[in-house]
């Protein structure tokens, strides 16, 4: 039914087809008993290697990807950027080559530099897969946004998704619009102009200017945090209008009773989403932590079987 899936890397959602994009989805649903991640043990990676090196603080991609790739029976390497030779000035090449010469099968990472995931790539001897790559992407949180989604819905086509919040800084951001895009949704984008990128008119989504108007579109919202961390001073006037006008709080879910709210963290409470709707039955937050680990070990099992 679906197209052979027959990468080695991970990327971009861009490398990405509908068929490759449900033939994972489908391999995930494996690992799951309904919502429940399944805890049995495999061993499809058994002799293999993952390193986790992540440049950049994570907690539940992470810890994502190390549960996913134990649940398969892989070995697992934790690489701490800060207490390594990078400290010393190794470069990113120098040191996935180091790493590999003691023969690693993945290379998962995280880093602050745009594109450094695709740079290593032509490097790499190993399967590379982005954990997160500065404001660029981050595929396999897409792809398990994505998974959420299809499986409330049941069919992506024709849905109304709006991403709200800081899109200029997120690489879920990008990476959810293409996604989402391939299957079939229609995308919008709800953030003051000091938060969406200069080329915006390219990325063909509607705008909306309050929180209100996204959600009387929307039939899910997926929630972004401001990301100080990349942000200049200067583009946000003040925390309490970006909450007013760009927050979700009860008010939406009584206005849209069947509002579907996503947020793939960490979470700022009372900045972009308020705390009793973050838990409220509307949010989906905790089933895309469990629905990450089902797609990780979809993708570490698909791309071993093209070593
Ligand atoms: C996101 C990230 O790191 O890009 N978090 C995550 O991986 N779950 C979003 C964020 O940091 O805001």
């Amino acid at each position: 039914m679906f197209d052979k899936f027959s990468h080695r890397h991970l990327t971009s959602i861009s490398q990405l087809s509908k068929s490759d994009i449900q033939t994972i989805f489908k391999k995930a649903e494996n690992f799951l008993d309904g919502n429940v991640l399944k805890t049995a043990q495999s061993d499809v990676l058994k002799e293999k290697t993952v390193v986790l090196a992540f440049f950049e603080n994570s907690t539940r991609t992470r810890l994502s990807f190390e549960i996913a790739a134990q649940r398969l029976g892989a070995n697992i390497v934790q690489f701490q950027a800060n207490a390594s030779s990078v400290a010393k000035g190794e470069s990113l090449t120098d040191t996935l080559a180091t790493i590999e010469a003691m023969n690693v099968d993945f290379f998962v990472m995280r880093h602050s530099v745009s594109g450094a995931a695709e740079f290593l790539k032509d490097y790499a001897k190993s399967s590379i897969i982005n954990a997160g790559d500065g404001q660029h992407e981050h595929p396999t949180q897409a792809l398990l946004d994505g998974f959420t989604l299809q499986n409330i819905f049941k069919n992506l086509e024709g849905k109304k998704i709006c991403i709200i919040g800081d899109i200029l800084h997120s690489r879920v951001a990008r990476s959810n619009i293409s996604l989402l895009k391939t299957l079939g949704a229609e995308i919008a984008l709800c953030a003051p102009k000091t938060l969406l990128p200069n080329d915006i008119s390219e990325w063909n989504c509607e705008v909306f200017k309050t929180s209100d108007e996204a959600v009387e579109w929307a039939d899910a919202v997926n929630v972004l945090r401001l990301q100080k961390e990349r942000m200049e001073s200067g583009l946000l006037p003040s925390l309490g209008e970006f909450s007013k006008y760009y927050g979700i709080s009860m008010r939406h879910v009584l206005q849209k009773p069947d509002l579907v709210i996503l947020h793939p963290g960490p979470v700022n409470y009372g900045v972009e989403i308020q705390y009793d709707v973050a838990n409220c039955e509307n949010s989906y937050i905790r089933q895309q932590v469990t629905n990450g680990v089902a797609i990780r070990m979809a993708i570490l099992e698909l791309l071993s079987e093209n070593f």
